[in-house]
């Protein structure tokens, strides 16, 4: 029986339409697109759309500095958004944009039933004001001095060097980063979002299984304190839209930008008969509607938008799929190192489809980092899908195509074979839709060794030299072509230009997840062009090359200053430091000291807790080395630490010192190991 068609809508983030779209980004993008393309070829109507996010002072700042209107901005980046997603096969049912009528409509009509039901306030609040720029300042655009630990030049939100967080308002000698100015705190009256009113609906709606568990229970522990409410608005100066009977004061970007995702929509039903906005997005609605998105933008679609969507008699979302972030060779991506690749750099050098083949590779459900690390990224596409998949192919097909002219059997000889490979599906679609995208390829490539390992066994280029085997070659060949057939299917979500080419290749119509229930039997297939090149290390090392930057001292140090709980992670691109007088090496209380315990730290994706003995006493700290070390690897181990850094809060707890280590970072990372005959507690000299 044909199973019910489904009716979903699925979105990912809305990138900022001030600037390129990089291969950090993309993880979000092909993870969405490949689960869109599976459910398509499941036969649902899945519609995937997405917008740039459009508003914001970054943009309106940024516009002025080139000289150019927002407007010209937003269309210029749409243009190259679009080409970069075009070329990576993402596949959007529609690309929009927040600024629009349709946005400006949504997000009017969601203010007003927000109001209407009692969920918008008005608070006067004191914010840093730039008199020179006549303007309120958003904390990313004030900087002074951290409250805590005092470090110069941060940001009004947190501190980069010791992790706290506080209010712009408590920094210490604020400055403008626009004009540089001293800041003067003004009033002003803002319009806030209830989220405290939404609190127990969201209590519900959060532990409803709509949320991966680790993010639910996340969740959870914001809800301890109470929800704070909401600041939706912004002065003008702003781009955004005005709020309606509020002249000057704006919508701030993330109370329209989640709109986008049903403006964007609603764009796309105005051209299209077989999509009802309302049947999508009503209260009670039993289509279905996915966000994916970064671990970054939780409180937003976990919080915000299914309370504003609430407050407004909308459905809320069927699901929020969160991943992680991506780093590359084991560490956050680096202008300096070259790591930070932009779209375009990659697509100058490689083809699409091999990033799309290993994100999947080593994709899941779970919010987990996900690692591009650009040996082992050559290796496995070179590997997986020329040496095992393509392979099979290239293998067959000319004795079909010279021999039999282009015709494959009438019978298949390895019929139990081929059922094995088609039962297989099951399990494998089942992984792509829970998203658990890397297990679904260790099965399709372990059916990839098994057709290696049947056409191995029967030798086809052994057997045609011997007379009386016209027909064992023909049909060896064509149960090769036919497994074939099957691997491309189930890796089609994946890698659909590949894809393309072979049904091509193999004389078919475009598969869908049944097509190959039966083999190709009696059927004549065309000529066999190479379908995928293997990874050529010289494209990647120009792709990094492209990408290196050299940035000036404060970039630089910007750049790694959000990984500071990560020793010696930069060492191999790192500069010397600046000189310091011997007095200020003194001052540095270098320690022998004994790892007694190591633990995971819940929550961190980078620290271990250590507990240090130093032979009169014993220290906590946490130290940035998880990729490197298993805290059992750990236990028992001398090595040297900072024993004179003074205690730093961190989000975990207190840290009362440093362990020294060296390398690039990831999992090239080392612990300082003393020789025999150190004692816990020796100083270093
Ligand atoms: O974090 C970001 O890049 C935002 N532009 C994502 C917006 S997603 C949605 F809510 F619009
Ligand atoms: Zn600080």
């Amino acid at each position: 029986m044909p199973k019910k068609q489904r009716h979903i809508l699925v979105t990912s983030a809305l990138p900022y339409a001030n600037g390129s779209i990089h291969l950090g980004h993309l993880v979000e993008y092909i993870q969405t697109d490949i689960w869109v393309r599976f459910m398509k070829m499941q036969g649902h109507l899945c519609t995937y759309v997405c917008a740039d996010d459009a508003h914001g002072t970054p943009i309106m700042l940024n516009a002025r500095k080139l000289g150019i209107t927002p407007e010209q901005l937003i269309a210029n980046t749409d243009k190259e958004h679009r080409a970069d997603f075009a070329e990576f096969n993402i596949d959007f049912n529609n690309f929009y944009s927040t600024h629009s009528d349709e946005n400006r409509e949504l997000a009017e009509l969601i203010y007003k039933r927000n109001l209407d039901n009692g969920y918008i306030d008005r608070k006067e609040v004191e914010q840093f004001f730039d008199e020179k720029e006549d303007m309120f300042l958003p904390d990313r655009f004030i900087k002074g001095d951290c409250p805590k630990c005092k470090a110069p030049d941060q940001y009004g939100d947190n501190c980069e060097v010791c992790g706290a967080t506080y209010d712009a308002t408590e920094l210490k000698n604020p400055y403008s980063v626009i004009s540089g100015e001293k800041p003067v705190l003004k009033p002003s009256e803002h319009y806030f979002f209830k989220l405290s009113k939404a609190q127990p609906m969201l209590e519900k709606w959060t532990q409803s299984g709509a949320l991966q568990s680790g993010i639910a229970k996340k969740v959870t522990e914001w809800f301890k304190d109470g929800l704070k409410d909401w600041d939706i608005s912004r002065d003008a100066p702003y781009f955004g839209f005005e709020i309606p009977c509020a002249p000057k004061k704006y919508f701030y970007v993330w109370f329209d930008a989640p709109i986008g995702y049903m403006a964007s929509f609603k764009n796309l039903c105005a051209k299209r008969d077989d999509l009802d906005f309302d049947a999508y997005w009503n209260e009670g609605s039993d289509y279905e509607v996915y966000h994916f998105i970064g671990k970054d933008i939780v409180n937003h679609h976990t919080l915000f938008w299914p309370a504003m969507l609430e407050a407004a008699q909308f459905r809320k979302p069927t699901a929020v799929n969160v991943h992680g972030y991506l780093t590359v060779n084991g560490t956050k991506m680096s202008k300096s190192r070259g790591t930070f690749i932009k779209a375009r750099t990659y697509l100058e050098q490689l083809n699409p489809e091999y990033l799309r083949y290993y994100y999947a590779a080593k994709l899941s459900n779970c919010v987990e980092d996900l690692d591009l690390n650009l040996e082992d990224f050559a290796a496995r596409v070179n590997s997986d899908l020329v040496g095992k998949v393509v392979n099979i192919a290239s293998r067959c097909a000319g004795f079909i195509k010279k021999k039999y002219a282009g015709k494959l059997s009438t019978t298949c000889t390895e019929q139990a074979l081929y059922d094995d490979f088609v039962k297989a599906g099951s399990s494998i679609a089942e992984l792509y839709e829970q998203r658990e995208f890397s297990t679904a390829i260790r099965q399709i490539m372990a059916l990839a060794d098994q057709a290696n390992q049947y056409i191995d066994a029967q030798k086809p280029w052994v057997i045609v030299k011997e007379e009386g085997n016209e027909q064992l070659v023909q049909d060896v060949c064509s149960v090769g072509l036919n497994l074939f057939r099957v691997l491309v299917c189930y890796l089609k979500p994946v890698i659909p230009t590949l894809t393309e080419q072979s049904e091509a290749f193999l004389n078919i119509d475009a598969m869908h997840w049944q097509s190959i229930n039966a083999p190709l039997l009696d059927h004549t297939i065309n000529k066999f062009k190479p379908l995928m090149t293997r990874i050529e290390k010289d494209k990647v090392d120009a792709m990094v090359a492209a990408s290196t930057e050299h940035l000036s001292a404060n970039a630089e140090k910007e750049e790694k200053s959000v990984t500071t709980e990560k020793p010696g992670h930069d060492s191999n691109s790192e500069k010397i430091a600046d000189e310091i007088e011997f007095d200020d090496f003194a001052k540095i209380d270098l320690r022998i000291v004994k790892i007694i315990k190591a633990e995971h730290v819940e929550g961190a994706d980078k620290l271990l807790q250590l507990t240090l003995d130093l032979g009169d006493q014993t220290k906590n700290v946490f130290a940035g080395i998880k990729s490197a070390y298993q805290p059992e690897d750990l236990e028992g181990k001398l090595t040297v630490m900072v024993a004179n850094l003074k205690p730093r809060k961190m989000r975990f707890g207190i840290s009362e010192g440093m362990v020294l280590a060296a390398g690039p970072g990831g999992k090239d990372l080392w612990i300082l190991s003393p020789d025999d005959g150190a004692q816990p507690g020796m100083k270093v000299k």
